[in-house]
């Protein structure tokens, strides 16, 4: 079930304001933290008063397939920090994208995606909806491509919805969200933004005019690695087709004691991604002067491609970043030397994480494959996450010196 702010029309507040109070829900007992409802389903006191809820007469929740308060609670949040009307939630990110995929499928014309996504997202796209005969173009969306030439002729051509990812994961790049959503809404296709990288604290891709936004929550969101969770957010409209179709139907349905954590998590989201940030933001620049690091991939660097963009769609650069070393092996040593920082996929959490793609999350690509998706053999993917700077700094410097 999609779901609208519990507050109703609460008055304008700020970011943190809207993160620590906007999940509320009414509580008989007043209690300081919202209640967790954990149940499957829900009971009436006569078969009349169930009909009224199933024919929307009345509000209220049937099954916790379709919709459950807490859950509900959550993604309407989230839909509020991202500026959208209405938002759904899921078991995973992949759920999230998977239903927005399906949704943006059903109009039969080709998809258009960026070349610089998330692996499951490519996935998704080559395992699960080419088979289906489901066409999909792949173009390049970087800002640094100027003039759009294969996006404008992949609009041309007729397009069903664009889906793209900035930062993209792993390769940092930078899409220009407003050029995009422009072109996308002279030829009136729906623009959908896996904005998981920045978090809603950062960027907000509808107001820059996407559509739809998606988020794996299992990362910043829920900021504290111990669950996994989505969310897509758009206008009351869009969100109430997925919500009813293919939301209970896909069955990717989030539990609510990880809604209720992601509630807890979001409420110190903005901090939280103010410190990735500082710590990402100094790191980037000292691996930049490192002569074993052949690249670094930050958008908050002037050196970025994509930096000038990057400042103007994000309020922060955020706490992911990729290093390219020469090659595998001193890629691989490095990794292997660090001590506080460990070793492992996903991102977003207070520990901080480091990932070779070309071994880990890329590894079923040919090393040409990876090559174009801007992901080459000594890339590592570092989550900076909360630990005390000198700490990080100094597991840094010494996996350096190692080499
Ligand atoms: C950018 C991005 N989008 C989506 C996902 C998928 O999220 P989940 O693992 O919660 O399904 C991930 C996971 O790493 C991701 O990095």
């Amino acid at each position: 079930m999609e779901s609208k702010d519990p507050r109703g029309d609460a008055p304008s507040e700020g970011f943190e304001t809207q993160a620590i109070h906007g999940g509320d829900l009414d509580d008989p007992f007043r209690a300081l933290t919202s209640p967790l409802y954990m149940t499957s389903t829900y009971t009436f006191p006569s078969v009349e008063a169930m009909g009224s809820v199933l024919s929307g007469e009345r509000e209220g929740f049937v099954y916790s397939r379709a919709g459950n308060p807490t859950v509900g609670a959550m993604a309407a949040l989230v839909a509020r920090l991202e500026g959208g009307e209405a938002g759904v939630a899921f078991a995973s990110g992949m759920g999230a994208i998977a239903a927005v995929l399906f949704y943006l499928a059903k109009s039969r014309l080709p998809l258009i995606v960026s070349r610089h996504l998330y692996t499951g997202t490519r996935h998704f796209v080559s395992e699960m909806l080419a088979p289906l005969g489901i066409p999909v173009k792949e173009v390049d969306l970087r800002s640094t491509e100027g003039n759009f030439g294969e996006f404008r002729e992949a609009l041309r051509a007729g397009a069903g919805g664009v889906f793209c990812e900035t930062p993209s994961n792993p390769s940092l790049d930078i899409v220009d969200l407003s050029a995009v959503a422009a072109l996308c809404a002279e030829w009136g296709v729906p623009l959908a933004v896996d904005n998981t990288f920045p978090s809603p604290a950062l960027q907000n891709p509808l107001r820059q005019g996407a559509t739809l936004v998606v988020h794996s929550a299992t990362k910043y969101l829920g900021g504290h690695g111990d669950l996994l969770g989505g969310v897509a957010v758009g206008s009351a409209e869009v969100i109430r087709k997925i919500a009813t179709v293919e939301a209970p139907l896909l069955g990717a349905t989030l539990s609510p004691m990880n809604a209720w954590l992601i509630l807890r998590g979001i409420k110190t989201l903005a901090l939280r991604m103010e410190a990735h940030t500082l710590r990402a933001t100094a790191l980037a620049r000292f691996f930049k002067e490192q002569s074993a690091v052949v690249d670094v991939r930050y958008p908050g660097l002037a050196s970025h491609p994509g930096h000038e963009i990057a400042l103007r769609q994000m309020k922060g650069s955020g706490g992911m970043l990729s290093v390219v070393f020469e090659g595998a092996k001193p890629a691989l040593s490095f990794m292997n030397a660090l001590r506080v920082i460990r070793i492992g996929v996903s991102l977003g959490d207070p520990a901080s994480l480091a990932e070779h793609p070309a071994t880990m999350s890329h590894r079923g690509y040919s090393a040409r494959e990876r090559e174009r998706m801007g992901v080459p053999e000594g890339l590592v993917r570092l989550s900076v996450g909360l630990e005390s700077p000198d700490d990080l700094f100094g597991d840094v410097d010494r996996a350096l010196r190692s080499l």
